[in-house]
């Protein structure tokens, strides 16, 4: 074990010979980074190293190939494995092969090695005999330059999973280098939008998977893309206590955003596994892949799957090419019909936990790093759209019209005054366009949408009441016909009490403060669907910039994401000795 601190501190050959056994018997790559100390984070040592061995020249990328073993080879048979190779092929259960898979990779690897000149490299976390026989089995069809590119890329995965085995490294820096990571997954180029089921998206949920091998959890992937890392209990049977939040953005989105809720565990995870520490329950860190309801217009798609409620009317939404959701689960090798199995069973369920940005101004405003969540904020969204008559923009007179956009105009104008001047009522129309509009004809469709929240459901309720009949008065007035479906309605969800005093009393430990702020959400969370099958607790963390979320803008320090996940380690150490 060692710290980056001392990494960065220590004489060159020190550095190089502490980190020989990350690139198999190459320190060369070690070498070529020693002079960009320091190093931020551990992630950016990794970044480096990877760079350097992508940077050099074939003959010594070939020689570190050719640097690993054989799977279940020769080598491993008589002990010549390097101890990092040896706990690795151990871990994937190659030591322990059953005849036939034996005689299998070796007939492959013989193969590979004709065919290739290169040993087969695959970073086998996560894996066992048989996965990666079929790896092998499909990598073998490949080109030889892109089996070259591929074995650099598992060895860039390896040197991932050794570096976090090695290195200890502050919390904070990682989440933020980690946030950056993955914000460089994008829909489109200029800003951060991941979408459910895009490549970004899939490409997001690789690398959360890999973060969440290497430290140490089991992994997997479900059915609706949700990302799945246990922790298992120190003891069996054991019952579970659920954390995470999502990894899918607003278009245009911020880099912390549901992230930080998947990315702090993790980090918190990898330490307690540098210290050996075990639960007595097991911790699942799930990565829920759908919440802000972009690309379909559904919500909490991965909560509501975990929670048993995915409505599978949703399958059939289509998206803004026309793709059904249904059709983009099977281009990404999800299956629809295997949705209902995900379900968690609430009698195993310890609660759910969230640790998320406040995406709002008041702990910022009060010097507070963190603060204890009491309710979630309830929410309606409709989608509206209406319908009046298209023409020609310079010979229809004004008051022969029935202008859809106008139509629209008022209403816009109309759930902005029914919402405004009621303390904790707000009203938004974040969408608003006419389909097929042109500069020189008049709209004879416009859609948008309404979101209405409160953390009164009465109020809320009333609202948005008023805001249809209004809508409809003026489009009966404007002879324009209005469609408007309700797309979500879910009330205001409390935080257990229970919970709410653990963080509490995690951050008086942490802190060294019995002043402790609790606030409500106006955001809307995972933690909202999760409460329909076990008690959920959120710990929410500051925001920089005035608190702006939903936006690039969207900021947090290194030292908030510190502090959050020492109070969340210290959540996990003693909650449950205090209730069980
Ligand atoms: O809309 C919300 O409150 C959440 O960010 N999806
Ligand atoms: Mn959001
Ligand atoms: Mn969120």
């Amino acid at each position: 074990m060692i710290t980056l601190q001392q990494l960065n501190a220590m004489p060159h050959e020190q550095f190089v010979a502490a980190l020989t056994g990350i690139f198999e018997r190459s320190p060369w790559v070690a070498e070529r980074v020693v002079e960009l100390r320091p190093f931020a984070s551990r992630l950016q040592l990794h970044s480096a190293m990877c760079k350097a061995m992508d940077a050099a020249g074939e003959a010594e990328q070939l020689a570190l190939i050719r640097a690993h073993p054989e799977l279940a080879g020769r080598a491993a048979i008589r002990g010549e494995l390097t101890p990092e190779s040896t706990r690795e092929q151990k871990g994937a259960g190659l030591a322990a092969c059953t005849p036939g898979e034996f005689a299998a990779l070796h007939e492959l690897n013989l193969a590979y090695g004709k065919k290739f000149g290169l040993p087969f490299v695959i970073a086998v976390r996560g894996h066992n005999p048989s996965s990666v026989i079929e790896n092998l089995r499909r990598r073998i069809a490949n080109s030889i330059e892109d089996e070259r590119i591929e074995a650099l890329r598992q060895i860039g995965r390896i040197a991932g999973f050794r570096l976090v085995d090695l290195v200890s490294a502050p919390y904070g820096a990682e989440i933020l280098a980690m946030s950056d990571e993955l914000a460089q997954f994008s829909d489109q180029d200029d800003a951060l939008t991941c979408s459910y089921l895009t490549a970004a998206h899939r490409a997001t949920a690789a690398k959360i998977r890999d973060w969440m091998l290497a430290a140490g959890m089991e992994t997997s992937i479900d059915a609706v893309g949700n990302v799945v890392g246990r922790w298992y209990a120190n003891t069996e049977p054991a019952r579970m206590l659920l954390t995470g939040s999502h990894y899918d953005t607003v278009v245009n989105g911020g880099k912390y955003d549901g992230r930080l809720g998947i990315l702090l565990p993790i980090a918190v995870v990898a330490e307690m596994r540098r210290e050996g520490i075990r639960l007595p329950y097991t911790l699942e860190v799930i990565a829920f892949a759908e919440e802000e309801g972009v690309r379909f217009k559904s919500t909490f798609l991965g909560s509501g799957a975990i929670a048993g409620k995915f409505d599978t009317a949703v399958l059939d939404n289509l998206d803004a090419t026309g793709r059904s959701m249904r059709d983009a689960m099977h281009a990404a090798d999800l299956d629809p019909q295997a949705i209902a199995a995900i379900a968690r069973d609430p009698k195993e369920l310890l609660g759910f936990v969230e640790v998320h940005i406040e995406q709002g101004p008041v702990l910022l405003s009060e010097d507070r790093a963190v603060g204890v969540v009491t309710s979630i904020a309830g929410s309606v969204r409709a989608l509206v759209s209406i319908v009046g008559l298209a023409g020609h923009a310079g010979t229809v007179p004004m008051n022969l019209r029935r202008d859809a956009a106008v139509a629209a105009a008022e209403i816009v104008l109309a759930v902005e005054k029914r919402c405004s001047g009621t303390p904790g009522l707000v009203g938004t129309v974040g969408q608003l366009q006419v389909p097929l509009g042109a500069v020189n004809v008049i709209p004879g469709r416009c859609e948008f949408s309404i979101d209405i929240r409160s953390d009164d459901n009465a109020v809320r309720y009333a609202a948005f009441n008023d805001v249809v009949a209004v809508a409809e008065q003026i489009c009966a007035r404007r002879s324009v016909k209005v469609e408007i479906r309700k797309m979500l309605e879910v009330g205001r969800v409390p935080c257990a009490p229970r919970l709410q005093r653990h963080w509490s009393k995690s951050i008086e430990r942490v802190l060294g403060t019995k002043d402790i702020r609790h606030l409500a959400s106006g955001a809307g969370h995972d933690a909202m669907v999760m409460q329909q099958i076990t008690d959920i607790g959120m710990l929410f963390v500051r925001c920089g910039n005035g608190g702006i979320s939903h936006h690039p803008d969207e900021t947090m320090t290194a030292a908030d994401a510190e502090i959050a996940s020492l109070v969340f380690k210290d959540f996990l150490l003693n909650f449950y000795a205090t209730e069980s």
